[in-house]
């Protein structure tokens, strides 16, 4: 039943974000990360919404990601920054794409492979890719004896957004890593290591380029700041049409496992959405949507295709529109509200839409 939901994408609110966002950064360059299929918008189509409102430089996190980009047409400048172990690096060469490398091997094979540039990436602290401190000396001493054939154009981090005392010891240290590289002569053009939270917070981390994910979509990285109170729009729409209606007496058990049974004589509507569409299964007997005007609860466990919702004694249909979750300046649910229900965040709610999903970009 893929085909009957849809994620509507609208391209005016990712243009919209990336105005505000690059307003709100200024003078930094921005990035948007259209990594995971761009958090689930579709990543060719989202990504030329982004090129078109002239986001300075793409981001995603592997070269596959990447390759996919290059291969539809897209021509701005594409960063990517995870690399399988033994990487050759001949693709992002031949595609143009800029590698972020995270060691000596990764330099080394970029560098033999002919990349355009390099951007060194560096762990201030989040402990997962990046040199470490230890490494910088080695790594820098390598880059800058070859930067003139294959530029340090970036030095990039990445926070783990834990308090600001966390992410100003973070700063320090990616200060200092760029002090390293200045006393042995570069300075790279692009320095980056904020994304959406410190973007928007962290005036001091924004250096010469912000990395924008989830903002540039227009959902909010904070859990106690709603996307409008940040000025953004969120571009995606999940709906679905009602599959089947039926009236439940008081007590009948509901979906697998029984987990909902009416208090009284009820009207339930089954939507045709499941975990295997992304949708979570922890949302069971949680989430909300929305029909018309009207919110309607989650009731039971989410299946793998199907849902239901409890719709009290309201006329619902077959073929009514659920929406699942869009703007909630609109009255709908947010994929914040999504996230609350089974204990995630707004992250998990789109970028774990399944690929198969009708996309529609208006
Ligand atoms: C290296 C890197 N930069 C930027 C981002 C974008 O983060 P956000 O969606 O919080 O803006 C990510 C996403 O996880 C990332 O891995």
């Amino acid at each position: 039943m893929t085909q009957e939901i849809t994620l509507t994408v609208e391209k005016a609110a990712l243009e919209h974000n990336i105005a505000t966002l690059r307003a709100a950064v200024a003078p930094a360059a921005i990035m948007a990360v259209v990594k995971a299929n761009a958090y689930g918008h579709g990543a060719v189509e989202t990504a030329r919404v982004f090129e078109g409102a002239g986001v300075d430089w793409l981001g995603v996190a592997d070269l596959d990601e990447a390759v996919v980009l290059r291969e539809a047409g897209i021509t701005a400048p594409v960063l990517a920054w995870l690399h399988a172990p033994g990487e050759t690096f001949e693709r992002a060469a031949a595609h143009d794409v800029t590698p972020a490398v995270s060691g000596v091997e990764q330099l080394e094979a970029a560098v033999a492979a002919g990349v355009r540039a390099v951007h060194l990436c560096v762990d201030t602290g989040l402990s997962r890719n990046g040199a470490v401190e230890s490494e910088w000396p080695e790594l820098f001493r390598r880059a800058v004896a070859t930067h003139d054939t294959v530029p340090v154009e970036g030095l990039m981090s990445h926070l783990a957004n834990t308090s600001p005392a966390d992410d100003g010891a973070q700063m320090a240290a990616f200060v200092r890593a760029t002090g390293m590289l200045g006393d042995l002569g570069v300075e790279p053009r692009l320095q980056h290591l904020a994304a959406s939270a410190a973007g928007l917070t962290f005036s001091g981390a924004r250096i010469t380029m912000v990395r924008f994910g989830i903002a540039a979509y227009g959902v909010s990285p904070f859990d106690d700041r709603s996307s409008a109170e940040l000025g953004l729009r969120p571009a995606m729409t999940m709906t679905a049409p009602v599959t089947t209606v039926k009236r439940v007496p008081a007590g009948e058990g509901v979906s697998y496992g029984y987990v909902f049974r009416p208090e009284r004589d009820t009207t339930i509507a089954v939507v045709p959405v499941g975990y295997a569409d992304g949708v979570d299964r922890a949302a069971s007997d949680r989430a909300s949507v929305t029909i018309g005007d009207r919110t309607y609860r989650v009731r039971g466990r989410i299946a793998m295709n199907a849902l239901v919702i409890d719709v009290g004694d309201d006329l619902v249909e077959v073929g009514d529109e659920v929406v699942l979750f869009g703007d909630p300046t609109l009255g709908r649910q947010g994929a914040s509200d999504w996230a609350a229900a089974f204990g995630g965040i707004a992250y998990e709610v789109i970028a774990s839409l399944s690929p198969h999903l009708a996309r529609r970009y208006v």
